[in-house]
């Protein structure tokens, strides 16, 4: 039996389990507070105030959406399925891009095993596992896809000796090369698209990877190690969970659970920041075993490295990626880049924790079509989101004046910085979307199982409020906001719900959802978000597939896209039994989808072997663009 990790659970579960609230939490508090909630606004009133917060033009007629190609919709919707197998909507075709083990140089043909997957040696020539967020970049002429591996299912990866848990420092070094990006040049091929092996542009970059670390945290003392005593060098960019690209066509990739990769063989360092991120005693990879830059005992400002923004130019493969500290330090979940009415760069970024927050970053200098943005996101100002019931909210600044902090410590420790300003606790905010032909942007908040339960990692109350309005909330539900005066860098905005995900068909109160979500559609744990060219909400799911209890009805994991307008959702596409779909891009002529497939289960796609998380291309038998 070798030494155990928690290398099966979910990153939400993986938290839960180490449990990091205070143990003088507030939950007297918030129970309190929970329940004069309810007697003020009593039972099914309480959802009926909630019901108040939907769009006016919420209510469109579903029935005509089951009729399928109307409108803005150019498909069919599709069932439910249960199987391992993708679907599409009819006159639409699917087929693989690129799985996890395949070759982007041809020295690494067949580097893949169905039996023994792939090798450390060749691990860094690979696709990456567990696709994520991806965007796709013209670069002279050619069609260039960037792409995140979040994390790895170590006993997919690791001998079955091994009980997945790394037990040499090579088995740690094929884990570490099968995460980060990938930067790989694509062409059309006979069926949609194929990946052009050995082009100039195509480029790994793992946990090892050399970056900078640039804007008013580097080279503080917070950031430096015993191998970088400036701190402005750092290896690795982990846990790459959504993605961003700024207007000058770099790309964004943004680190969520990069607590996970850090332990202690010896004595943990004492300090609220560790306990606040979730950082403590075993690593999930044990790579601190292996490497003492993952040692918090041995480094324990490396983890403070870790939880960036990362810049990277997908048109220069010897380009040094950029951590981009002024974006603040928490769970990154993407990063949606937009402009203020005064040209100044405003990015929404959501923290994906239970009771974490929103945030929002508006440089000091402003950015003028056809130049490159040089340091314009090493500058600028913080923002968490404060949503009040009256369905107004603020972006509340962080600087020292407000938190009392100093401005290395409000990056460094972003989290704590928004817990002093009175941020509103959210639940679980994923990808962030903005409209390309209306000043509003979404962001979806997954879930989170301790809405009204539990306080935040920081004893934060987490009682229910009008924007997270269900207790114990398992299905999650998209927010919209519109900044006033149509200004992305207002400080002010008005807010709505754009859909409450819920199962009609097993609940009549709440957890029913909002009226635009009924047995034909009815989803759980909206996550991945983009609009189309068109201003069509492409909404991508991560939840509960089942297909039993509160989830009966839902099937496996499922794309749907929704008309902004009507409040109209229709389903798009399905995953594979126990895969999630994430990350969405489209071809320069917008007639071929991309889009993620993680953490299948099976044999998916191969039919044989291993399951292999995959990028899926999806386009209309018809030629017709769909993005
Ligand atoms: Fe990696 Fe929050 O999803
Ligand atoms: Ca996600
Ligand atoms: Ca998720």
């Amino acid at each position: 039996m070798t030494d155990q990790y928690d290398v099966d659970m979910s990153w939400d579960d993986f938290d839960e389990a180490r449990d990091p609230r205070p143990n003088t939490n507030q939950f007297d508090k918030v129970v309190e507070a929970a329940i004069s909630r309810r007697g003020f606004l009593g039972g099914a009133l309480a959802f009926g105030s909630g019901a108040a917060v939907f769009g006016s033009g919420l209510f469109g007629s579903t029935t005509a959406a089951r009729a399928g190609g109307h409108g803005k919709f150019g498909f069919h919707p599709i069932g439910i399925a249960t199987d391992a197998a993708v679907h599409v909507p009819e006159g639409y075709k699917s087929n693989v891009l690129v799985r996890w083990g395949d070759a982007l140089w041809s020295d690494a043909d067949g580097a893949y095993s169905p039996e023994t997957g792939v090798s450390a040696d060749m691990s860094d020539k690979v696709f990456g596992e567990n696709t994520d967020g991806m965007e796709l970049f013209e670069v002279n002429g050619k069609e260039v896809i960037t792409v995140n591996s979040e994390y790895v299912n170590p006993k997919i990866n690791l001998p079955a000796a091994s009980e997945g848990t790394p037990q040499t420092a090579d088995e740690v070094r094929l884990l570490k090369n099968l995460q980060g990006v990938t930067v790989m040049e694509i062409a059309k091929a006979t069926d949609g698209y194929s990946v052009v092996k050995d082009s100039p542009l195509n480029r790994r970059i793992t946990h090892e990877t050399e970056m900078a670390l640039a804007g008013p945290l580097a080279g503080h003392a917070l950031v430096q190690t015993k191998a970088d005593p400036t701190g402005t060098t750092v290896k690795g960019t982990m846990n790459n969970c959504g993605s961003g690209r700024t207007l000058w066509d770099t790309y964004l990739t943004c680190e969520e659970n990069f607590n996970g990769y850090f332990g202690a063989t010896g004595e943990m360092p004492e300090g609220e920041g560790y306990i606040r991120y979730g950082i403590k005693g075993k690593g999930r990879y044990a790579y601190e075993k292996f490497d003492p830059r993952y040692d918090i005992s041995n480094e324990p400002n490396e983890p403070h490295r870790h939880g960036f923004i990362t810049e990277i130019d997908p048109s220069d493969p010897t380009s040094t990626p950029i951590k981009r500290t002024a974006l603040g330090r928490f769970k990154h979940e993407n990063a949606e880049m937009v402009q203020a009415k005064d040209g100044r760069i405003v990015v929404y970024m959501g923290d994906d924790e239970r009771g974490e927050f929103l945030y929002r970053f508006v440089s000091n200098g402003v950015w003028a079509e056809g130049t490159d943005g040089g340091d314009l996101l090493n500058d600028g100002t913080l923002y968490v989101a404060k949503f009040n019931e009256d369905q107004t909210g603020e972006w509340l600044a962080l600087t020292p004046e407000t938190t009392g902090m100093d401005m290395a410590n409000i990056l460094c420790f972003t989290r704590m910085a928004a817990s002093a300003v009175g941020g509103t606790t959210m639940d679980r905010p994923e990808w962030v979307a903005s409209n390309p032909i209306k000043v509003e942007a979404y962001c979806a908040l997954t879930n989170n199982k301790n809405r009204g339960v539990k306080p935040n990692a920081g004893g934060d109350d987490t009682s229910v409020n009008a924007v997270n309005p269900r207790e114990t909330n398992h299905y999650g539900q998209i927010v919209r906001w519109t900044p006033a005066d149509e200004n992305h860098a207002a400080d002010s905005f008005g807010w709505d719900l754009y859909v409450m995900a819920g199962n009609p068909t097993v609940h009549g109160d709440e957890y029913g959802g909002s009226a635009n979500v009924n047995a034909g559609n009815m989803f759980n744990s909206p996550d991945g978000m983009a609009f189309d060219s068109k201003g069509m909400l492409w909404i991508q799911t991560d939840g509960n597939y089942k297909n039993e209890g509160d989830f009966a009805g839902m099937g496996n994991n499922q794309m749907l896209v929704g008309d902004p307008e009507s409040g109209e959702i229709l389903r798009f596409m399905t995953v594979p039994y126990g895969a999630e779909v994430t990350g969405l891009c489209w071809s320069l002529d917008k007639k071929v989808a991309f889009v993620g497939v993680q953490h299948p289960k099976g044999q998916w796609p191969d039919g044989a072997g291993k399951p292999r998380s995959s990028v899926v291309a999806v386009w209309r038998e018809d030629g017709a663009e769909i993005g």
